[in-house]
């Protein structure tokens, strides 16, 4: 019997994105599938990322596919700088005898919602590239799906585009096309409220204080000295953006955000991947934009959770 409380998530494995799976994997919900997309770094990257994250967490196994090494129209420029070669900046993954599934990754996100139709939460914490293929393939997904929750975009004043939608505006525009007018329209958390949520060296003490040591918090320790490293390397502070933990909590729980509805149009042209939200309300809305977050209650929500997802998974080993 399809689970109720399913979630289906796309990503780009990618630092935040392994924080934002290990917060899912930590919380009382099923990871029905994991779909891969290139974006940070390589897709077959991705997918070696999150088999071996399945592994260190030691959960069943949950079906991982393959999505797109490239966006829809042309390919993916320079990998991201902030996540390093392999994606997770100083941590190693365990080896794994975890295999792929058969079915690609736009395949994974039309069956899963097809089992479950109204009860699917879809998550997208990378470019929207799959999740615009699979809307191809069945045109219905706004429908079937219970909600869903993008990290992509920004709306504030600088700068004009974010990663995900950049990399892949065309895959952004077709999304947004297929939500208009429906009810339950994307929650979708851009970086003007992700860069809010700013991991500290404190806050990542007080994870490591709370979980006490085991392979996960070495691994997440090492995934983080990276990440405020880049952060640093590019004027941002030494701290770390958890752009895709955010939105995982918020797929979870929308009321972690206050959002308003709006029109987002992604620009294809000029500067490709800026995105402009009008909340005039002249047009139909495509989107719900989250406005404001109170970060506190974010990391000690995601400090309790993933620290006692440790403890549970490590005491005895
Ligand atoms: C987004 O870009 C990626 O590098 C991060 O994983 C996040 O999903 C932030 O702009
Ligand atoms: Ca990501």
């Amino acid at each position: 019997m399809a689970a109720v409380n399913a979630v289906f998530v796309d990503v780009d494995t990618g630092i935040d994105d392994a924080l934002a799976l290990i917060f899912l994997l930590a919380s009382d919900i099923d990871v029905v599938g994991i779909a891969s997309t290139g974006g940070n770094i390589s897709v077959d990257q991705v997918c070696a990322n999150n088999l071996g994250l399945l592994e260190l967490c030691g959960v069943p196994d949950i079906p991982v596919s393959k999505g797109a090494d490239d966006p829809l129209h042309g390919q993916w420029g320079e990998s991201s700088k902030f996540h390093g070669p392999k994606g997770l900046g100083y941590a190693d993954l365990p080896a794994t005898d975890r295999r792929l599934t058969r079915y690609d990754a736009t395949t994974a996100w039309v069956e899963a919602a097809r089992a479950r139709p109204g009860e699917l939460i879809g998550l997208v914490t990378g470019p929207l590239t799959n999740l615009a293929l699979a809307l191809r393939a069945e045109p219905a997904l706004p429908t079937l799906l219970r909600r869903l929750v993008i990290m992509g975009g920004t709306f504030g004043e600088q700068p004009v585009s974010e990663w995900n939608i950049r990399v892949d505006p065309e895959a952004a525009t077709e999304v947004f096309a297929a939500w208009a007018g429906h009810q339950e329209l994307p929650v979708v958390c851009g970086l003007q409220l992700t860069r809010r949520v700013a991991m500290t060296p404190e806050i990542l003490a007080r994870l490591a204080t709370a979980a006490g040591p085991s392979p996960l918090i070495t691994m997440i320790k090492d995934a983080v000295r990276f990440y405020f490293e880049s952060h640093e390397s590019r004027g941002l502070g030494y701290v770390a953006f958890m752009h895709d933990p955010l939105a995982a909590a918020v797929a979870l729980d929308p009321q972690l955000v206050s959002a308003r509805a709006a029109t987002v149009d992604v620009d294809l042209t000029g500067a490709r991947g800026r995105t402009v939200a009008d909340y005039s309300g002249s047009r139909e809305p495509n989107a719900q934009i989250a406005v404001d977050v109170d970060p506190a209650a974010f990391f000690d929500l995601f400090i309790e959770r993933v620290a006692a997802f440790a403890r549970k998974k490590f005491a005895s080993r």
